[in-house]
């Protein structure tokens, strides 16, 4: 008898309070119904809300969504200015009204916003503006690189006349300085890199990756990671107790 998947919500503790997401897939979700890329996109853009709304139930205080890198310009145009119209309008009819509605709720923008559309530029500045501080934070990695980040952190360190550069001083001047480091990142559709997501941020974290294609990542997918994070010993390079 085929077990049912599992859908009662976990809750989790201080060791797990923040989680980067790799929203791999979108394109083999498309390619697998024979639609084009784009109905991929549109399809993961939807599985984002439900999913922030189960981490922040089960008591996850900061999410970080990798939602467009540095390299994913190299992609054809179309597909590009689609992404970034869908991102318009993600935050624009999503996240606005929820900011609105919901006082716990806040998002801030990881990476460079200056080679954005100037639209959506401006769109989520509006939307940082909107909330500052809120107990459940979502970082939306847009234009993000780690090695740009941690370059961009470096010069900031030099023009403050850091002398010599610690890794606090670059912590500090880390676009997600608001942020703990991930405790878990979770990939989705099965790649096992970390395509400069986080690579700084990251260095101890536990990942999770799952064959799930991001426009399929529910709730039974969230479940599975909890549990592997649970059962994880996490040594930051020292030993056990029982070592
Ligand atoms: C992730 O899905 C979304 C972005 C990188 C913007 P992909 O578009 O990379 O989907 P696959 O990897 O081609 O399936
Ligand atoms: C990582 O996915 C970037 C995002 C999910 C935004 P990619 O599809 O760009 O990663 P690679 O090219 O497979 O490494
Ligand atoms: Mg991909």
């Amino acid at each position: 008898m085929a077990r049912a998947k599992k859908t009662e919500l976990p809750r989790v503790d201080e060791r797990l309070q923040s989680i980067g997401i790799i929203m791999d897939g979108n394109g083999r979700w498309a390619k697998r119904r024979l639609l084009p890329r784009s109905a991929g996109h549109v399809a993961g853009a939807k599985a984002i809300q439900p999913i922030l709304e189960d981490l922040r139930k089960i008591g996850i205080h900061h999410v970080t969504l990798y939602a467009f890198s540095t390299e994913n310009w190299k992609r054809p145009e179309e597909e590009v200015t689609g992404l970034m119209e869908l991102i318009y309008k993600y935050l624009d009819e999503v996240v606005i009204p929820k900011i609105r509605a919901d006082e716990n709720f806040c998002m801030r923008f990881l990476g460079d916003k200056a080679r954005l559309p100037e639209k959506l530029r401006n769109k989520c500045i509006e939307v940082e503006e909107m909330a500052g501080e809120r107990e459940f934070v979502c970082n939306l990695a847009l234009n993000y690189g780690g090695r740009d980040e941690i370059i961009h952190a470096v010069n900031e360190a030099i023009k403050d006349g850091c002398s010599p550069i610690t890794e606090e001083d670059i912590s500090r001047r880390m676009y997600t300085s608001h942020s703990p480091d991930p405790d878990l990142i979770i990939r989705t559709a099965g790649e096992l890199r970390v395509s400069n997501f986080l690579i700084w941020q990251g260095a101890y974290s536990e990942l999770f990756v799952t064959d799930t294609l991001w426009p399929d990542f529910s709730r039974a997918d969230i479940i599975a990671a909890i549990e592997a994070f649970y059962k994880r010993k996490r040594r930051f390079g020292g030993l056990d107790k029982e070592e």
